[in-house]
């Protein structure tokens, strides 16, 4: 099969399509045909070092749908070949629905081989039913940020129905999910983003407020006067500091990342406010079944743009220079 693997650290650059063999298969695990897979950022974090205990060469990709094509002995119980199935990406969970089990899980794509191949193997209590609506493309751009921002928004950040939420970053892959998915929950939205076409992207998907952290970078001045009940963010250093600013008394900020990097605060807003900051990230396999049901109806993940497997590299790019909106897919359509 052809897989497009990272063999050393240093940038996109680094990644090439390889033949390789198809993945051997455990007992409870299923071979799944990709047939679309999708992009994260973390998936260029590893390519220039900046993840953790990083192991080559590795076959990137936690994002992905397909068909069943293979079960193991005890997986041909749950599964036929044939099924069409989204992977959920959060690996071994562990029993504590509040938080991972850090020792024991992990996320698909490095260590285990991930999803930019022809074929993946993935334990079946990964594997969930594709809603029928949905395009392979579309599929496999919800997993791993659909779940992130599930995860923030309701199981973490309890959104409420008429709650107003900050979006910070909106182009980003998780922020897209989190502000469809709280236009879904009847919640105000309140978005930030670095070009006037991001905004009037956001805007088109139900953005009430949308302000630009680039020529307004005292955007949270200007929300002073707004009831932010809830934050999500992933930018982190100065964002998240204005964002201490913005939120109203009593809010919440859920933080899921640092792209900016890490942050400086200042305490007295904190607790004078009586602000609650909360992590979080990925999710259980209870939030994975949640977003997939968000799925049933008209509602539609941001795709970007869909690239060839071949074509990864570039799509790699657009994701480090920052210029997407939503969801950067690979189509394994086009491989022979
Ligand atoms: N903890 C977890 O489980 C988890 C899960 C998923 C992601 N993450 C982390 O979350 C971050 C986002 O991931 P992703 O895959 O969604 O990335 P992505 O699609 O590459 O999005 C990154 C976005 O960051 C925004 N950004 C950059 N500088 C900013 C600034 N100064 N202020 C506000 N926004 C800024 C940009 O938004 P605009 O385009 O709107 O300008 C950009 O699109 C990464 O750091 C990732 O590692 C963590």
């Amino acid at each position: 099969m052809q897989a497009l693997r990272l063999h050393a650290i240093g940038g996109p650059e680094q990644l090439r399509i390889d033949t390789i063999d198809a993945p051997e298969l455990g007992d409870a695990d299923v071979l799944v045909r990709v047939r679309a897979a999708a992009l994260n950022h973390r998936d260029v974090f590893i390519t220039q070092g900046l993840y953790p205990k990083v192991a080559l060469p590795v076959t990137l990709g936690s994002d992905g749908a397909g068909e069943v094509a293979v079960c193991g002995s005890t997986a041909a119980r749950r599964w036929n070949p044939g099924d069409e199935v989204v992977i959920d990406p959060m690996l071994d969970w562990g029993p504590d629905p509040n938080v991972w089990d850090e020792r024991r899980s992990s996320i698909l794509g490095m260590p285990r081989d991930g999803t930019f191949a022809q074929y993946v193997a993935v334990p079946a209590s990964n594997l969930y039913r594709k809603p029928a609506m949905l395009s392979w493309e579309e599929a496999a751009a919800i997993p791993l940020a659909g779940l992130t921002a599930f995860r923030a928004l309701f199981t973490r950040g309890n959104l409420q129905h008429g709650e107003t939420v900050l979006v910070p970053g909106v182009g980003g892959g998780v922020q897209t999910f989190v502000l469809l998915f709280a236009k879904a929950a009847g919640a105000r939205t309140i978005v930030t983003s670095s070009t006037a076409e991001k905004l009037e992207r956001a805007r088109a998907l139900g953005a009430d407020l949308a302000l630009n952290y680039r020529t307004e970078p005292d955007w949270h001045k200007a929300l002073r006067s707004e009831k932010i009940d809830l934050v999500v963010d992933s930018s982190g250093g100065d964002t998240l500091r204005k964002a201490l600013d913005a939120v109203r008394p009593g809010g919440r900020i859920v933080v899921y990342g640092g792209t900016v990097g890490d942050a400086t605060l200042k305490l007295f807003p904190l607790f004078w406010k009586h602000v609650s900051i909360l992590g979080t990230s990925m999710g259980s396999p209870d939030d994975f079944a949640s977003v997939l049901r968000l799925f049933g109806g008209s509602l539609r993940p941001a795709i970007d743009r869909v690239f060839a497997l071949h074509d990864g590299v570039a799509a790699f790019h657009r994701l480090d220079s920052a210029e997407q909106f939503g969801k950067v897919v690979l189509t394994l359509e086009s491989v022979p």
